[in-house]
C-alpha cells in the first residue's frame, strides 16, 4: 500500500512555495433582497408544500414581491441547478442565512457576520461554498467606512457595509489544489462617497492580498451603481479609471505593500475579459419586483472581479433570470454567474 503521507507533505511543500496547481469553479453573486415580509414558515414547511411538478403554472401573473419564505427555494434551485461551487450573497439577513444553510445542506459550509454588530445582527454579505471543491484557509470583515475594524456607519450612508474576506483552496484540479483570496461585499444605496471610499479600501486589500499570496484575487458584489455615469466612482476606482480616495490610516498600513509594488495593480470587470460567444444572458442585474416586462428599474450594479495581478482565466460569464412562468421573482436582482479558471 502507498502511503499518502509523503504526498500530503508535498503538497503542503508546494503551497509553501507558491506552486499552483491549476483548477475551474463556478462563482455566484446574488443579491437575495432582505426578508422584508417575515412569517414563520420553515424550509421543510415550504419543501412539502412545493407544487406538483408537472401541473403547468399559472403563466407570469403579476405578483410582485414574495415572502422569503416564497422565493428561497427558488434561489437554492437556481444556484444549485448552475453547478455553483462558490456564492457571494448580499442582503442575508440572518435567518436567510439559516435557510440556505439549510437547503444547501452539509456538503456546504459559510462564513460572514451581520454588519451591524459583526455577530449576527443586520444583513449579512455571506460566502458559501461547497466542501467537496474548496476549502476555508481563513477569512475576517471590515467595515466600508472611516473606521473599518469595527461595525460602523460612514457618515450619511444609508447602512453599515461589511466586506468579507476570505482566504480558499480551489481543491478540485488535475494539477492540485489553488489558492487565492475571495472578497465579497454590498455598497451603500445613498452614498456615492460611501461607494467610492469601500471601493477604494477595497482595492487596498485586495492589492495586498495579491502581493501577499502572489495567487489570484476575486472580488463580488452588488455596488449599487452602474459601470458608466455620475454614480459610477466605485467602479471606476476599482477598474482603475479614476484615482482611489484616502482610506483610514490604520487600514492602510496593516495592508501595505512595499513602496512601487504592484502600483498599478486594479481590479478587472471579468464581463469584458470573457470572450465574448461565452458571455450570455441578461444585461440587467437589477430589476426591482416589477411585472415582466417593466424594465424602468434595470440596471448592472452586482459585478465579479479578477485581480490585474493575474493567475486567472475567465472562460464564462452569464446573468440569469430569477423569473419563473409561475410569476414570481426569487429576488428583485438577478445572480451572476462566472466560470473561473484559477492557475
Ligand atoms: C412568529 O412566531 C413568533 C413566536 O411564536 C411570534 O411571536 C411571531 O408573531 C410570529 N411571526 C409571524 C409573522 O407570524
Ligand atoms: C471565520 O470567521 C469567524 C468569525 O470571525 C471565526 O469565528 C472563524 O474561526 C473563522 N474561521 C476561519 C477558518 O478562519
Ligand atoms: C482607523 O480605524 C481604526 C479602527 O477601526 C480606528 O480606531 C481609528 O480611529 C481610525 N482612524 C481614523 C483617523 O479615523
Ligand atoms: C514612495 O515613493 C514615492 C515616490 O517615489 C515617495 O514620494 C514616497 O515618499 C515613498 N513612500 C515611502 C513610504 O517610502
Amino acid at each position: 500500500m502507498l502511503s499518502f503521507e509523503p504526498l500530503l507533505g508535498l503538497l503542503s511543500l508546494l503551497l509553501t512555495l507558491g506552486v499552483q496547481g491549476v483548477a475551474t469553479m463556478r462563482v455566484s453573486t446574488y443579491n437575495l433582497r432582505y426578508d422584508s415580509m417575515p412569517n414563520n414558515i420553515t424550509v421543510a414547511q415550504t419543501l412539502s408544500a412545493l407544487p406538483d411538478p408537472l401541473t403547468p403554472p399559472t403563466y407570469y401573473g403579476a405578483k410582485g414581491e414574495q415572502p422569503w419564505s416564497t422565493r428561497r427555494v427558488k434561489v437554492y434551485e437556481h444556484l444549485n441547478n448552475a453547478g455553483v461551487v462558490l456564492a457571494g450573497f448580499q442582503e442575508a439577513l440572518v435567518r436567510q442565512v439559516d435557510d440556505l444553510a439549510t437547503l444547501f445542506g452539509d456538503e456546504w459550509s459559510w462564513v460572514g457576520v451581520g454588519r451591524d454588530d459583526g455577530v449576527a445582527a443586520g444583513e449579512f454579505s455571506p460566502i458559501f461554498y461547497k466542501k467537496s471543491d474548496i476549502e476555508l484557509i481563513s477569512n475576517d470583515s471590515f467595515w466600508l467606512s472611516n473606521t473599518p475594524f469595527e461595525p460602523s456607519k460612514y457618515p450619511n450612508a444609508g447602512s453599515f457595509r461589511i466586506c468579507t474576506a476570505t482566504h480558499l483552496l480551489l481543491k478540485t484540479g488535475p494539477s492540485g489544489p489553488v489558492r487565492f483570496t475571495y472578497l465579497n461585499t454590498h455598497l451603500d444605496d445613498q452614498s456615492d462617497d460611501e461607494r467610492r471610499l469601500a471601493a477604494s479600501l477595497m482595492l487596498v486589500r485586495a492589492r495586498y492580498e495579491a502581493y501577499t499570496t502572489n495567487g489570484p484575487v476575486i472580488i463580488t458584489g452588488d455596488f449599487n451603481s452602474p459601470s458608466t455615469g455620475t454614480d459610477s466612482g466605485a467602479y471606476q476606482i476599482i477598474t482603475g479609471q479614476i484615482p482611489p480616495e484616502p482610506v483610514n490610516a490604520t487600514f492602510a498600513a496593516k495592508y501595505a505593500v512595499p513602496n512601487g509594488t504592484l502600483s498599478d495593480f486594479t481590479m478587472l470587470d471579468l464581463k469584458a475579459e470573457v470572450p465574448r460567444e461565452y458571455v450570455s444572458g441578461e444585461y440587467a442585474t437589477y430589476t426591482g419586483f416589477g411585472a415582466p416586462g417593466d424594465a424602468t428599474d434595470f440596471t448592472r450594479i452586482d459585478f465579479v472581479y479578477g485581480g490585474s495581478n493575474g493567475k486567472w482565466t475567465a472562460t464564462g460569464y452569464h446573468v440569469g433570470t430569477s423569473l419563473t412562468d409561475d410569476g414570481v421573482l426569487a429576488s428583485d436582482h438577478r445572480p451572476v454567474f462566472a466560470d473561473i479558471t484559477l492557475h
